[in-house]
């Protein structure tokens, strides 16, 4: 299983925050906020990573990253020269994936979380992570019948039929470019991620777990204010809890 950390885009609703940096090179409490997601797929047991950046910026990455070497993991770089949309990732990635599956986790996605099972049980299709959340609305919301099977996976739906997001994390197998490839630009312009979501899922091919711990997408001055202070918490309580031991 290969990684991808998909760190691009513009990041206008984070502005004045992202007038002369990128989001994900954001502070989250005491780290920069790509190590975050980095983290989530060097735990579930990926070493080899690739991180899509915009062009702005890309060296501010390369300093801070390097070659993977400080994680224990290797990674690569590629420059997704506009954000054509999230299932770019799997055109930009092609030969990086090759004959590989993949897990792509979104730059902006907090998670307090383990998929380790998960990735070493994949095999083939695609899965994909649920969280109820108060404001459906803002993601691609997954409405699943009583039996949990999937009913159908919308973008921001003005009126959602479920208040489930779903996450951005996605573990594709390799047929994930080649549905990319397929897809036609949405009315905002983009190649969105839920339809290569649903080539899987009309083939039955496509699996859901739930995201049991913490998430966040810290894209919104709240969402980023609230994961710094879950962070921040988090951090406090384990040195207590050392300090006890
Ligand atoms: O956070 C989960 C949500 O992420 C999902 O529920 C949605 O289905 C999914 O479309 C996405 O929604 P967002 O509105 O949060 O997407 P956003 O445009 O903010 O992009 C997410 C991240 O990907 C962000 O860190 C920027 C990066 N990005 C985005 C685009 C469009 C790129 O690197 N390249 C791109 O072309």
């Amino acid at each position: 299983m290969k990684g991808i950390v998909l760190a691009g885009g513009r990041a206008t609703r984070l502005r004045p925050l992202t007038k002369i940096t990128s989001k994900q090179l954001l502070p989250v409490y005491n780290k920069p906020m790509i190590f975050y997601p980095i983290q989530t797929l060097i735990n579930a047991g990926i070493k080899e990573i690739l991180i899509i950046i915009a062009p702005d910026y890309a060296g501010h990455f390369l300093n801070l990253l390097g070659s993977g070497k400080d994680f224990g993991v290797r990674f690569t770089y590629e420059i997704q020269e506009e954000p054509r949309g999230l299932a770019d990732a799997f055109i930009v990635g092609e030969n990086f994936i090759g004959d590989d599956n993949v897990a792509m986790i979104l730059g902006d996605n907090i998670f307090d979380d383990d998929f380790s099972e998960s990735i070493k049980n994949f095999n083939k299709g695609a899965m994909v992570f649920a969280k109820k959340v108060p404001d459906a609305n803002r993601y691609g919301v997954i409405e699943f019948d009583d039996n949990h099977n999937v009913l159908s996976i919308v973008e921001k739906p003005e009126h959602p039929k479920s208040d489930f997001a779903m996450v951005g994390l996605y573990i594709l197998d390799n047929r994930a470019s080649k549905f990319a490839k397929a897809v036609q630009p949405s009315g905002r312009g983009e190649i969105e991620i839920v339809d290569v979501i649903n080539s899987y899922r009309e083939r039955g091919e496509l699996k859901v777990d739930f995201v049991r711990g913490v998430w966040e997408d810290a894209g919104t001055f709240d969402s980023l204010l609230r994961i710094n202070n879950y962070m921040a918490d988090k951090d406090r309580s384990e040195k207590e809890r050392k300090e006890n031991a």
